[in-house]
């Protein structure tokens, strides 16, 4: 551990990661994520039945993900992840097939270690979607 990590306060820590990323960056891989889902045979279908307007879904998910990554909030969205996906029943092998879409694209558009770190939060964020669904953990 250096000093640097070692003195800064621990809440502060993840907002490295948003701004490393860059919201520029983050707002083109949820851009890129979306249109990859859109042609996706198991996940396509889903999101058609939900998601009306696309530009809306994908400039919620940006602020979403710029926020969980340590960003400062810039825009008043609500979130309730774990009531969206209780609502369509989402299943284990959805969210693992979601995940490796996922990891795809964001080695796709951001060097490794940035990638490593952004798709750790989404993994926490499966395990938790997987447990709440009594599904398998992934
Ligand atoms: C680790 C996996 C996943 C993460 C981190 C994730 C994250 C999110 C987040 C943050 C939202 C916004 C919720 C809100 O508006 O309050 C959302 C919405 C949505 N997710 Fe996921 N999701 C995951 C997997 C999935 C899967 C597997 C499906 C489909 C089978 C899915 C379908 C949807 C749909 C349709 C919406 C829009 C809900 C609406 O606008 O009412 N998600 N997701």
């Amino acid at each position: 551990m250096n000093e640097t990590t070692a003195s800064a306060p621990r809440a502060a820590r993840p907002r490295i990661t948003a701004e490393h990323i860059g919201l520029g960056a983050i707002r083109r891989v949820i851009q890129d994520f979306y249109a990859r889902v859109r042609r996706d045979p198991l996940l396509g279908p889903r999101f058609a039945a939900v998601v009306e307007d696309w530009p809306a879904h994908e400039a919620k998910l940006t602020h979403f993900w710029w926020v969980s990554l340590g960003g400062p909030a810039y825009a008043p969205y609500r979130y309730r992840v774990v009531d969206a996906h209780a609502l369509i029943a989402v299943r284990g092998e959805e969210i693992r097939h979601w995940l490796a879409l996922f990891a795809d694209c964001l080695h796709a558009h951001l060097p490794a270690d940035l990638a490593a770190q952004w798709l750790a939060r989404a993994q926490a964020m499966g395990r938790s979607l997987s447990l709440i669904a009594g599904q398998e953990p992934c």
